[in-house]
């Protein structure tokens, strides 16, 4: 079973991740997290030059930098583990590639993207997504507390309200995604979180 969670960052991801993968190994299910750009040597690369690059990424560049990480995640981890039966979560996946570079940059059009999400999972789709809805404004506060911002996160306020509103589109269009109001508590946002994996887990 394949989970991904997904969301503007400073959503609140990291933190319930964590929890729900305490949640199903205390019920016995092999549970494995992968953060996305990330999860295995090359993509870690990957991840270093998106994120920590001082030198300008061209948004056709950085679509594919994503893809190409996600590619080899998929190929040499997620997909093996699937295959034996256990509980995938990602910390991102490739909603968030339609979300920030699609929907975000707004140069690459957004079925463009999908194919290359396409492409680059080879049709993999998570049987359930959870998208952590928060303000961006809300959001912004609580990163700025946490740490400094990262080259994606520098992208600035209308930036992130174009994610977010590509993050709403995609919500309504798909089914696997489930879309929670984050700027609750996070005990309830947790229990909205398990009410929903609890519909769909393997018996
Ligand atoms: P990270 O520090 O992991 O942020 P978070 O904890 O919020 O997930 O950084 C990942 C950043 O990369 C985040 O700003 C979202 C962005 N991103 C994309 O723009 N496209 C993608 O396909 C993915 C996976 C992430």
């Amino acid at each position: 079973m394949l989970i991904s969670f997904e969301g503007i960052d400073g959503c609140g991801k990291s933190t319930h991740i964590e929890k729900v993968k305490s949640y199903l190994t205390e019920k016995g299910y092999d549970v494995h997290v992968f953060r996305e750009p990330g999860g295995t040597p090359v993509s870690e690369k990957i991840r270093d030059i998106l994120l920590n690059s001082k030198d300008d990424i061209h948004p056709l560049a950085e679509s594919l930098l994503f893809s190409a990480a996600r590619a080899q995640l998929v190929a040499t981890s997620i997909r093996p583990l699937l295959e034996k039966g256990a509980i995938v979560i990602l910390d991102r996946f490739y909603d968030s590639t339609t979300a920030y570079q699609g929907y975000g940059r707004q140069v690459i059009p957004v079925p463009d993207i999908e194919r290359l999400n396409a492409l680059a999972t080879q049709n993999l789709e998570p049987d359930l997504t959870i998208y952590l809805k928060i303000d961006p404004e809300m959001a912004y506060r609580r990163r700025l507390e946490v740490r400094e911002e990262d080259r994606m996160e520098r992208a600035g306020p209308a930036f992130f309200q174009r994610v977010s509103a590509g993050f709403d589109a995609l919500a309504a269009r798909e089914q696997r995604i489930v879309a929670l109001d984050s700027s609750r508590s996070p005990e309830e946002t947790f229990q909205a979180i398990i009410d929903h994996l609890e519909k769909k887990l393997p018996r």
